[in-house]
């Protein structure tokens, strides 16, 4: 049974990278977003919106989304498919995919890869169901994956249980990736035995389309820099924030929780 840590703030800014002289849009990191569908434009705009909130100097999104996300996020650079994105240094796949031959080659390509990758929702389902997770193994590149209670049941087999740190900790072990299982308290574990809780979570994010938010939070984490542990953390600790931020103005939706992280990230300026 692993140690269970909480974070703290101090954590988060100890992590965060800063802007300096000489940084610019590329050496600040490009995050690639492939996720929605033109059944599901949403779950890329609000991926993309999670993206744009982190510390990387460019968005890139290839999927079946692009004018919706365009419309919404008119500094990113859209393509249609994964294969045409150009250079990214991380990839978040899977919310709003869909389950076509689309989907499944985005996936596909994604996986390919040699970066780190965040695979969410649909991402996760086609995984359990076409080659099955066991697959992730085989990258060399980091892997993090951020199911809810049905999407861990799919790809572990088995639901969380009580005992959320172990399943969660059990899962990372199997497929070597960082899990972040979602919940009231959102559990991140390794496979190497480090597991986190996050201290920051609120009941206000229990509406659709803010898990496709973190998920783009923590794409942009990782395509800055940070190791796929401390990016999982962060991203659940400043969506938890931003949950509560959005909260205090009213009724939440996904697009508040989005908004609201502008509100909660660190500064990248130096003493801004
Ligand atoms: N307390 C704290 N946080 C919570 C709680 C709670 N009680 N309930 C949910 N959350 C947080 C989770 O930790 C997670 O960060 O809200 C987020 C929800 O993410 P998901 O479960 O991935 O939900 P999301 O994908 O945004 O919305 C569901 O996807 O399953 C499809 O079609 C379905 O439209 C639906 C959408
Ligand atoms: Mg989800």
């Amino acid at each position: 049974e692993p140690a269970l840590r909480v974070p703290e703030w101090a954590d988060i800014l100890d992590w965060w990278p800063e802007l300096t002289a000489s940084s610019e849009k590329y050496n600040r990191g490009v995050v690639g977003v492939a996720t929605g569908s033109a059944t599901y434009p949403g779950a890329a705009v609000l991926s993309v919106a999670g993206a744009l909130a982190g510390p990387t100097g460019l968005v890139r999104y290839a999927g079946g989304a692009k004018a919706e996300v365009l419309h919404h996020h008119p500094s990113v650079i859209a393509t249609e498919r994964v294969a045409d994105a150009g250079r990214v240094q991380a990839w978040v796949c899977g919310s709003g995919l869909g389950s076509g031959d689309d989907a499944s080659a985005a996936l596909r390509t994604v996986l390919a890869a040699p970066v780190p990758v965040v695979l969410d929702a649909d991402g996760l389902s086609l995984l359990a169901d076409d080659s099955g997770p066991d697959r992730l193994r085989d990258r060399d590149a980091p892997t993090v994956v951020t199911p809810h209670d049905r999407e861990f049941r799919r790809l572990a087999g088995e639901p969380p249980g009580a005992d959320r740190v172990a399943a969660a900790h059990r899962l990372a072990a199997r497929l070597n990736v960082v899990v972040l299982l979602k919940g009231d308290r959102t559990v991140v574990a390794t496979p190497d035995g480090r597991a986190y809780a996050n201290p920051t979570g609120t009941p206000a994010l229990a509406t659709g389309g803010t898990g496709d938010v973190l998920s783009g939070l923590l794409g942009s984490l990782l395509a800055a820099g940070l190791a796929p542990e401390r990016a999982a953390v962060a991203a659940a600790y400043l969506h938890g924030l931003a949950g509560r931020t959005a909260a205090r103005r009213g009724p939440v939706t996904a697009p508040d929780v989005a908004a609201a992280l502008a509100d909660v990230v660190p500064s990248a300026v130096p003493s801004a």
